[in-house]
């Protein structure tokens, strides 16, 4: 295979991050950690570059990717920011939040990355060494999560390796992302912001900042939604069951919060957060839901996930890897 490649393995420190900086400028594929999972990174202004992401990935379509900027003034540079788009970058940046905004005139994304739209995803993450290797790549990265393209997102940089070894030039570890699950994406193109994806800046703070209800993607009358929320992803090799009360035989059982009837003896089982801390819960998600599904159970069963906070994005993960695939 003529993509099969070596992947330099990089330690989080000065010397790694000026070789994922010089391997991006080269056009090269790295992954990088970010605050909510680990991305595969790279050059957004090359579509060459980018196209090697989706092969990488194995990616069906050419969804767009978000480009990463190391602040505010380099997304400006990208994109156009409205009222709220500026309202909300100034709250939330650096930090788990993608902007999806008008392109401006000269705006170095290219077309690949951005799928032809009109529009641009932007986003500046609060990862210490995504920011140091932002800065010194000094160009718009594009990244989407560094999983093979379906799977469960990597939080780790072991999980990178699971799905892309061989693939992709380098990947930097950092150790386990924090927040866990991929950022909040919110449309400001036409006026109202729209909620595009559930993330890591929950809902309600989103509201609090733009002072009214999000509208939500796909209601009557929208512009199609993000393209790349399909149904189906996030997809362990394990069948998913949603609102379990308890595991029945044979099921591997992934809880939240305290268990007084505790798992099948015999059946594989893990707590999302025995306290019942969403946080908490949703930066074990991914890694959970892989450590169970390598363990080759027919069905993982899943505890009720409260709605508030981060429990939105989480149950939005959740009713994707349940989808008929
Ligand atoms: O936390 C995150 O956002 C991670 C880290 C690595 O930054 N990245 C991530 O990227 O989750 P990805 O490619 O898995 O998800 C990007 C989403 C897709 O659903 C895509 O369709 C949407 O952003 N998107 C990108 N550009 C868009 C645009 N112009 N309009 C609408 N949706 C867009
Ligand atoms: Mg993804």
């Amino acid at each position: 295979d003529e993509t099969r490649r070596v992947t330099e393995r990089l330690r989080a420190d000065a010397q790694g991050i000026a070789r994922a900086a010089e391997l991006l400028r080269q056009g090269r594929l790295v992954a990088l950690p970010t605050e909510t999972v680990y991305g595969l990174a790279a050059d957004a202004t090359s579509g060459e570059a980018v196209a090697g992401i989706y092969g990488a990935k194995e990616r069906p379509s050419f969804n767009p990717l978000i480009a990463h900027l190391p602040d505010l003034a380099a997304a400006r540079r990208q994109g156009l920011f409205d009222a709220n788009a500026l309202a909300l970058a100034k709250a939330f940046w650096p930090g788990p939040l993608t902007l999806v905004v008008p392109v401006s005139g000269g705006c170095e994304v290219s077309e690949l990355a951005r799928a032809g739209l009109g529009s641009v995803a932007l986003r500046v993450p609060a990862h210490p060494v995504a920011r140091a290797i932002l800065q010194a790549a000094d160009r718009p990265i594009a990244a989407p999560s560094a999983n093979r393209s379906g799977r469960v997102s990597a939080t780790s940089a072991a999980h990178v390796l699971e799905d892309l070894d061989g693939r992709i030039d380098a990947v930097v570890d950092a150790g386990p992302t924090e927040v866990g699950v991929e950022s909040t994406i919110v449309a400001c193109l036409d006026g109202a912001p729209r909620l595009l994806r559930p993330g890591g800046v929950p809902r309600s703070a989103i509201e609090g900042v733009i002072g009214r209800p999000l509208v939500l993607a796909g209601e009557a009358g929208m512009a199609p939604i993000s393209p790349g929320l399909l149904a189906s992803h996030y997809a362990p090799s394990a069948g998913v069951r949603l609102d379990a009360q308890a595991p029945r035989p044979g099921e591997a059982w992934l809880g939240f919060g305290p268990e007084p009837h505790g798992a099948v003896p015999g059946n594989p089982a893990l707590n999302l957060s025995a306290t019942g801390d969403l946080a908490e819960a949703a930066a074990n998600l991914f890694g959970h839901l892989r450590a169970l599904d390598a363990l080759g159970p027919a069905m993982i069963a899943v505890a009720a996930i409260p709605m508030q906070g981060l429990g939105e994005a989480i149950n939005d993960r959740l009713r994707r890897a349940a989808a008929p695939r």
